[in-house]
Order: C-alpha cells, then structure tokens, then sequence
C-alpha cells in the first residue's frame, strides 16, 4: 500500500470529546465504572468521597490497588487504551479501554488521575474538556488544577494506589450552575442514591470473604442482595448452558417469599427493603460477580412487570470471555443474551413466573414451613463421567406411594409429573412447540390432580412412621407441591387421617 492509497482523516479532539460524553451513564452507573477499575487493579480497599463546596464540589474514587507507573497511567488515560478483542485477567472488570475517560466526562469537565506503585513516584495526568475544546487537541495535562494535589491525602497514606477526582461536576444534580442554584440537599442525595446502587451492584464482590471493603463518605457501604435467602424463599433447580465460546452461564431461578414473610429484620436490611419489588423481579446478569443488568425480563414478548410475577427472580452469571455474545455495552449496564440461549432461558422464566405467580396469589399465613435449602427437585442434575445428566429423584414421595400401591393411577400421577417436570430447557437443543408443553403442563396445573398426588405422597410418608407435621414440611418442600402453598395448607389443617 502507498501513501497515495490512503487519507489520515483524524477525530476533532473539540466535538469528539464532547460527544464522548454521551454514552448513557448515570452518576451511578459512572462512579460503578471507576471502582470496576478499582477491583480490577486488585484494591482491598476503596473510598468514594463527595465533598460539598458549590461550584468547587468534587467527586473522588480513591483505591489502594496497584496503581500505575508513568507510562502505564499515560496509557490509561488514551481513549480506547485496550481492544475490546483481547482476553482479559479473570478479576478484570474492564473491557472496552474506555471507561476511565467516558465514565468520567459524563459527569465532569475535569477529571484528575494520580497514582503510584508500591516503591514508586507519583504520577499525574488530567483530561480538561475546557483545554481540548479551546485547543482542539488531544492534550493531557501534566499537573493538577490549583490545589487539587492536596485532595489526595488517603492516597499519601497509601504503599500503592490511585486517586481519580472529578472536578467541574456540570452534570450532577445540585451543583450550581450559571441559571440556577445549587443545592447541597441535592447534591448529597445523589451521594445516598450512589451508595445504595454500589451495594447491589458490587454485593457479591463486597460480601465475599474477604471482600472488598467500599466506603462511600467514610462509612463502609454493606450488601444488597436480589437474592437473599430466608426460609420461605424457594430456590428452583439451577442450570448451566454452554455457550459458543465454551464458556459456562450459571442460572438460578429463585421464587422469592412474599414480603410480607420477611419479617427477620436483617432479612430486611439485606433485601433493600425500600426497593419497590415489581420493578426488582426478572433476570439480573452478573459478569465475574459484578451485576449488570438488575431485574429485567430480557424484551421476551408480553412480560411485563406485573404485581403477580413480583417474586421472580433469575440470577444468570456469566464471564467476562463472553462479552461479546451477550452484548456488553461501554456502561456496565445492558447485556443481552446470546440468541442461543434465547429459548432456554426463556422456559426457565416461564417456569420461574409461574411459581411466582402461585405464591403471590397465595397469600394465607398457614403455609407449611419450605426450607430453601431443602426444596427438593423431581429431576437430579448429576455429573457423570464428566458429562451432565439427569435422573429421576428416588426420594420423590409419589416415587415410594407407586411402589407401595402398585396401582394403576399411582403410576400414572407420578408418570404425569415426571413428564411435566421434565427439564427439556436443559436437554432439548431443538426449540420444542409450546402448545406440546402446554398441553403437557395442564396435566399437573390442575388443583385436583395436584391434591390427590399430595394426598398420596402424604399416605406414603405416613406408611414409614412420619408424622403429620413433620410430612407436611417435607411434601412442602418438594416439587412440584412447592408451587401450590394454598394446596399444601389446606391439607396441613385437615390431614387425611391422624
Ligand atoms: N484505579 C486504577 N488502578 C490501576 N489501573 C487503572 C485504574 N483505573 C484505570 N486503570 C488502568 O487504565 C486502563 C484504562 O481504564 P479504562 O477504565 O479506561 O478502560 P478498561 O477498564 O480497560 O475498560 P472499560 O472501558 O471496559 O472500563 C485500565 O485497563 C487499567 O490498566
Ligand atoms: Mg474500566
């Protein structure tokens, strides 16, 4: 090729960067982005700091990870410092080469970065939009604004680490601007508004044992887990898919128990108790722990985040070398899954909103108590010789009523719900008509039948010695009477016989 072949014809540094701050992210979702960087740089720990001083507030992730050396932080700061192609460390959150920058300008005009490694110099670099609009050129600044060394206190008290303080917060909310004035009140919320979206979005990585401590003005920020587990809460059996790439998704379907069952108090506490529920139910991807996307029901067609199907909950983790199938954008907050995966997840999601809908419906206190621990399963997920199987639960109590009877119409009710709680999602590569699974499913919807496999399940425990209470917590752990609470209380208070 020779140079008559081509033109150079380079971005303007004025209007790209400008444009550059129009990714999409909220204040939120732009500090979560930093502190991603934070964790990737392996910090143990992490203070976010908003300081109240008008027009001068300030914004500052501070961390006490590796840090960077010169040269290291001259490349950080480039747009598009890394190909979103390359593979990636498994603790790196990071994909794009962009966030540091994006995440920034969408909030600021003036974003600061100074670091060290453990046994080195400090270094500083600072993107001023004021300075690449005027000069339109992409010019990194070599030193800090007036008396922005002295911010960074807690990093001198650092071995290693870095500081990122964002200055001329024209985008957040409270700052005062030329029309109108500030307000600290405001300013301070977005301070509580963030704390709360990193203890859900960072709750795996911060939970861990030996987790990640993050402090939001001072004050250590603790876990808000979607998927906190009580008594009542019924986890349903997991699935793992294999993607093209070979890599393994995770999926957890979870009915969560109706609010008002959540009485522990740090139950409470841990389920952010003031979160609205319909808005919470749905699929939450995390990537390498860290949650991206928070309660959606992925655009299937008509799911809609009704009242009914509040309590479903779908926890999918995936990892970071699947980034490009699931469709990771430069915020951290979309994903969308692979069209391989489409019908899979969504049968575990009709499954999953149908038990939801089953608890919420029911919503009578004499509910026989279901560990979450114990809920049992018809179908077993075994490994053998390394390759996934399944087999049906010996255990099943409508198994011991068929052997014991022998009879015709015992076989067939613990036929029926063999069928019905086939996991087809999982093995059945090929989409399968859903007329078949309707027409396959009614048979177990239906009260009636559902009562006379308890009636006969309960007979079956009976005839080993158990007694009533103790059968009724076992039958309600079971599937499929996990579904049908109101079914399972009924039978608690008039058992067939004592
Ligand atoms: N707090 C930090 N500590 C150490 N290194 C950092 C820190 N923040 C950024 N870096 C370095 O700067 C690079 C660029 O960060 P940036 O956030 O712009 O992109 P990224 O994290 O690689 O990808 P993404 O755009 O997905 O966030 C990182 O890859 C990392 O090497
Ligand atoms: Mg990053």
């Amino acid at each position: 090729m020779s140079e008559n072949d081509f033109e150079v014809v380079e971005p303007r540094a004025a209007s790209l960067i400008e444009s550059l701050r129009a990714f999409g992210y909220d204040l939120g979702s732009a500090i979560a982005d930093l502190v991603d960087n934070s964790i990737a740089a392996k910090a143990s720990k992490i203070w976010v700091d908003f300081q109240w001083r008008g027009t001068a507030s300030t914004i500052s992730i501070t961390d006490d990870g590796e840090g960077m050396d010169k040269s290291g932080l001259r490349t950080a700061m480039r747009l598009g410092s890394r190909n979103p192609n390359e593979l990636r460390a498994d603790h790196d959150l990071g994909r794009f080469g962009l966030g540091l920058k994006t995440a920034s300008f969408s909030q600021c005009r003036c974003v600061t970065v100074i670091t060290k490694k453990s046994g080195g110099d400090e270094s500083v670099m600072r993107w001023d939009l004021n300075h690449v609009s005027n000069k339109d050129a992409w010019h990194v600044m070599l030193s800090p604004r007036d008396g922005a060394m002295k911010e960074r206190v807690g990093l001198e008290n650092l071995k290693s680490g870095t500081f990122v303080l964002l200055q001329d917060l024209d985008r957040v909310p409270g700052i005062p601007h030329e029309d109108e004035a500030g307000s600290e009140d405001s300013f301070m919320r977005q301070c509580q508004e963030v704390e709360e979206y990193l203890s859900l979005v960072f709750h795996r990585i911060i939970e861990a044992p030996n987790g990640v401590k993050i402090y939001v003005n001072n004050r250590r920020i603790t876990p808000v887990d979607p998927f906190f587990v009580v008594e009542a809460t019924q986890i349903l059996q997991s699935h793992r898919l294999r993607d093209s790439s070979g890599a393994t998704v995770l999926v957890e379907p979870f009915v969560m128990p109706h609010e008002s069952k959540v009485t522990d108090q740090s139950a409470r506490e841990k389920a952010g108790d003031s979160r609205d529920w319909v808005s919470r139910q749905g699929f939450y991807i995390y990537r390498q722990e860290r949650l991206l996307v928070a309660g959606s029901w992925l655009g299937f067609r008509g799911w809609r985040k009704d009242e009914h199907h509040k309590l479903a909950r779908i926890r999918i983790s995936i990892g970071n070398q699947s980034d490009a199938l699931w469709q990771i954008d430069v915020t951290k907050r979309k994903a969308s899954p692979p069209e391989q995966f489409k019908d899979a997840l969504r049968k575990i999601g009709q499954t999953t909103r149908e038990r939801a809908k089953r608890v919420y419906t029911y919503r009578g206190s004499r509910i026989a108590p279901t560990s979450a621990f114990e809920l049992k399963f018809v179908w077993e997920q075994v490994v053998l010789h390394g390759q996934l199987s399944y087999r049906i639960n010996r255990e099943h109590p409508l198994v011991q009523a068929a052997k014991n009877s022998g009879d015709a119409s015992s076989v067939e009710r613990l036929l029926k719900v063999v069928e019905s709680h086939f996991p087809t999602h999982l093995i059945d590569p090929n989409p399968i008509d859903d007329q078949v699974i309707a027409i396959v499913q009614s048979s177990s919807d239906d009260d009636t039948e559902v009562r006379k496999m308890l009636v006969a399940s309960w007979h079956a425990l009976k005839d080993k010695g158990i007694g009533h209470s103790q059968i009724m917590t076992i039958l309600a752990a079971w599937e499929p009477f996990n579904a049908y609470p109101a079914l399972v209380a009924q039978l608690q208070s008039n058992p067939p016989y004592q």
